[in-house]
């Protein structure tokens, strides 16, 4: 049976048909709409176009940036899109005439990288996407683990610092503050506003209006210090966070995500240095590996269009 996954991000809609061995057929984007509406319409015109043409889909998974039921069946909460309680399957699926299941983003990302990607051969595994959220997916022995509500995993939302940065789940001092794309171009824009190493990041602001990843990211593979320096302490507040869910999970590897994961070991090495700091008896047991991401771009789409194949339970 051929799957439908479709992967709602905050600028592009991702879809494609998936077969059963996380092979990827005529994959599609477009850009995401603002309105819950207008992204409906679109994710179901991109489904309705996909089975037409392979009339094998049998169903069709959708991977949304955000906190999801047990039954897989409604987003609840997303910290970065205007969703509360959207009962997605109940609005795509008759308008489909397919099994739909919703799962959360960094889930179908992190189970394909544990089927078919960098984390192939392992058990237990961790992944962790750096985009403008983090996300979080936990795989023990072989299985995604979706805790007692639906919503294990959510990694990024794990309390890093007492009293510190508001997030948009409600709390204050979460991880997904100091180890996102967001909070690298924040650190990268307080690096510009401070000078000294911080004035190609300055000047780079300057000229083209604003610091987005892709400018930053450019700058760190041309070896600029500031770029470099704001990098750093993201990897090393993630590598830190690393420590503690050793703590909790003991997985094998963890795999890296996201746009900034492609710059690899300048990415890996801080956050190596700082989980040893972080895990608990260091030295004295067995730790993680850690690997960049190999499917990035297409990991939601495949992962939940596996996930779907699986069906409800
Ligand atoms: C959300 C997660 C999501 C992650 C990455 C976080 O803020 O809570 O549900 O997986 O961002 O998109």
């Amino acid at each position: 049976m051929l799957t439908v996954g479709i992967d709602i991000g905050g600028t592009k809609i991702a879809g494609g048909v998936v077969d059963a061995s996380g092979g990827l057929i005529d994959p599609l984007r477009v850009p995401t709409p603002r309105d819950p509406r207008e992204i409906e319409d679109a994710v179901v015109a991109m489904i309705t176009d996909l089975s037409q043409r392979h009339p094998s889909v049998g169903a069709v998974g959708i991977a949304a940036a955000g906190f999801i039921d047990r039954d897989r069946s409604v987003v609840t909460y997303a910290a970065n899109i205007a969703w509360r309680d959207e009962p997605l399957r109940a609005r795509i699926e008759p308008r489909v005439g397919l099994p739909v299941v919703i799962e959360n983003d960094a889930n179908a990302a992190g189970w394909a990288e544990y089927r078919f990607g960098a984390g192939s051969g392992t058990r237990n595994m961790i992944m962790l996407t750096i985009g403008t959220g983090i996300g979080g997916a936990v795989i023990t022995e072989g299985a995604l683990y979706r805790g007692g509500h639906g919503s294990a995993g959510e990694l990024g939302h794990m309390r890093f610092q007492r009293d510190g940065l508001q997030c948009g789940c409600g709390q204050h001092g979460c991880i997904e503050q100091y180890a996102s794309g967001r909070a690298l171009q924040r650190i990268a824009g307080e690096l510009a506003d401070a000078g000294g190493i911080g004035s190609a990041l300055a000047a780079a602001r300057e000229s083209e209006g604003t610091l987005d990843g892709r400018t930053i990211s450019g700058l760190v593979s041309a070896g600029d210090s500031g770029a470099i320096e704001a990098l750093r302490r993201i990897s090393s507040a993630l590598g830190e966070a690393c420590g503690t869910f050793q703590a909790a999970f003991d997985p094998e590897l963890f795999v890296i995500g996201g746009g900034v994961s492609q710059l690899g070991e300048i990415l890996l090495a801080p956050m190596r240095e700082a989980y040893a700091t972080a895990v608990p008896a260091h030295g004295n047991r067995p730790g993680a590996d850690f690997a960049i991401a190999r499917l990035v771009n297409d990991a939601g789409v495949i992962g939940v269009g596996d996930l779907a194949r699986e069906g409800r339970h």
